[in-house]
């Protein structure tokens, strides 16, 4: 298959502390890959580089052969990004906030209006296309995040944490649509999280982020075989290659982007 990212030796320093520390990975296109790490390991910060949103201190990153310094325009063409804090707008309706991002993406006057009914349908959201945003489910909010994101077709989307604090319900709603996204359009899914089940569930290869390092990427199963023990969970492995309990650091989390997201949409 042919590769859609490519990482090489990828740096970022912020002052003398290095969030990103030499990377060097791919993605095959239509891949579902899973970034998994501990708070603080850099997985935010690499994904903004990949966007085009943070320069690197050195290395290079490249999407479909674009290099995301040099030829930033084309990249966002081909990208979607749903972030891991809240991007829409609870003060707008659903249509309203599809709208805004039509606009912004440049979509032909005459396309807007379909496309967005296109995607309310496929995401589902037809019936409240027309409430205010601050009055949806945290899962509706995501899938209206995702919604923007298709607008423009990509080719790749990245997803920071996008089921953070979502009940188990919703959560399977997302991924749903992620898959049928996936399935239907061959867009390649690059998602973070702190959910191994979600990782183990819906993954090609997971890369394990630490202190700024891949500690490990693979398959759920090579990451298993490699920790010595035949019976690892997904989450056995993260334990092994990060040296990082789990749950201490999601609970708290989960609490804390809950009350961020309500903060945002007051
Ligand atoms: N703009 C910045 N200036 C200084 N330090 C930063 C900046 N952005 C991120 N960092 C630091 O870089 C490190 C990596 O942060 P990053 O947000 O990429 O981690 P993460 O893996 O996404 O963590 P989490 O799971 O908590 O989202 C952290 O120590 C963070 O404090
Ligand atoms: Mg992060």
């Amino acid at each position: 298959m042919p590769t859609i990212l490519t990482v090489t030796n990828l740096t970022k320093r912020f002052d003398d502390f290095t969030a990103v520390d030499a990377i060097s990975f791919s993605v095959e296109r239509g891949e579902i890959f899973a970034f998994l790490g501990p708070n603080g390991a850099g997985k935010t910060t690499t994904i903004r580089i990949l966007i085009t949103l943070l320069a690197p201190t050195s290395g290079e990153a490249k999407i479909e052969g674009y290099d995301v310094v040099r030829h930033p325009a084309e990249v966002r063409r081909l990208i979607g990004y749903v972030p891991q804090m809240i991007s829409v707008d609870g003060m707008l309706t659903a249509y309203e906030n599809l709208m805004l991002m039509a606009r912004l993406y440049d979509i032909p006057f005459r396309e807007r209006k379909e496309r967005i009914q296109e995607i309310l349908k496929f995401l589902d959201l037809e019936d409240h296309a027309r409430a205010l945003v601050r009055t949806y489910s945290g899962g509706m909010i995501r899938k209206l995040e995702i919604g923007q994101t298709m607008l423009h077709h990509p080719r790749i989307l990245f997803l920071d944490e996008p089921t953070t604090g979502l009940d188990p319900v919703a959560k399977q709603n997302v991924w749903d649509h992620l898959l049928e996204l996936h399935d239907k359009f061959g867009t390649t899914i690059f998602f973070s999280t702190h959910n191994m089940d979600e990782a183990e569930d819906v993954c090609t290869r997971v890369a394990i982020m630490n202190t700024g390092k891949i500690a490990i990427i693979g398959t759920t199963s090579e990451l298993k075989e490699k920790t010595g023990n035949s019976e690892a969970t997904l989450e056995d492995s993260f334990v092994f290659f990060t040296g990082n309990s789990l749950r201490e650091t999601t609970n708290f989390r989960e609490v804390r982007s809950a009350r961020r997201a309500e903060r945002r949409l007051g």
